[in-house]
């Protein structure tokens, strides 16, 4: 049995104070529940704060990117165990990252191996354009991702990733993908390579989650997919409404 995930990606929303006021309004509500783990990505600079809030809730706290190499002259990145001494996940390859700062299969395979060997869980996101989409082109495309996203990761190890579908069209949008569309995606895209590079047990053990205009309203249709374990959230974590998202994927 797979745990259901649900993590709020905050993108780059909210000051330390506006940071503090939301884990406050929420904290309570999503500490409450059982069954979930729930992870916050906010920005780098609310890190510390958020990490004292949650301290004893059960709640995560999660990085939104970081750099593989493990110190020295990079200025303005932050490595593995900087992250890793606060946080104890880390959003990689997120479709934003990929397209405003060029980031390559092959730069979040390094990051997913640097993650995992400072024991962070890497939420690798995956997922295809509209172009990509519209050109029929999703199952190798995202199919590709998860190859080259994860080669080379120890097999020991990889029962511990989690892998967000996130349609690049959906993020956003307003327009999710259907419960049933994104599941197959998953299975087909996801869960298959998976079991190429690790075996089948472990592609039956790694989390997958949808990501792409989640809400409480569409939430529970995708919790209802038996490939899909939960949500990569975005503008709705930024709500005290991410509580009902949280709670539609308890079990
Ligand atoms: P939205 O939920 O705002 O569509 O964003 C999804 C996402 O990109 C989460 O990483």
């Amino acid at each position: 049995m797979r745990k259901p995930f649900v993590a709020g990606n905050w993108k780059m929303n909210k000051t330390v104070a506006e940071a503090r006021q939301l884990v406050a309004e929420m904290a309570p509500g999503l500490g409450s529940f059982q069954g979930v783990e729930t992870v916050l990505c906010p920005p780098f600079p609310a890190l510390v704060a958020v990490s004292a809030m949650l301290a004893g809730t059960g709640i995560g706290l999660g990085a939104q990117n970081m750099y593989w190499e493990e110190s020295g002259a990079y200025t303005g990145e932050v490595s593995p165990a900087m992250v890793a001494e606060l946080c104890g996940y880390v959003i990689l390859g997120h479709s934003e990252r990929r397209t405003y700062f060029g980031e390559t299969d092959r730069g979040v395979n390094r990051k997913t191996v640097a993650a995992l060997a400072h024991h962070l869980v890497p939420i690798v996101c995956v997922g295809e354009t509209l172009a990509e989409n519209a050109a029929g082109e999703t199952a190798q495309v995202v199919t590709r991702q998860v190859r080259e996203g994860l080669q080379g990761v120890d097999g020991a190890e990889a029962s511990r990733l989690v892998i967000a579908y996130e349609p690049v069209w959906a993020i956003g949008t307003g327009k999710a993908a259907t419960g049933q569309g994104a599941n197959e995606v998953v299975r087909e895209c996801i869960r298959k390579p998976l079991a190429e590079l690790f075996g089948g047990s472990t592609a039956q053990a790694v989390r997958v989650l949808y990501g792409g205009s989640v809400t409480p309203a569409n939430a529970a249709e995708f919790f209802g997919q038996p490939e899909i374990d939960g949500a990569l959230v975005g503008g709705a974590s930024l709500k005290p409404d991410f509580v009902k998202i949280v709670q539609a994927a308890v079990k």
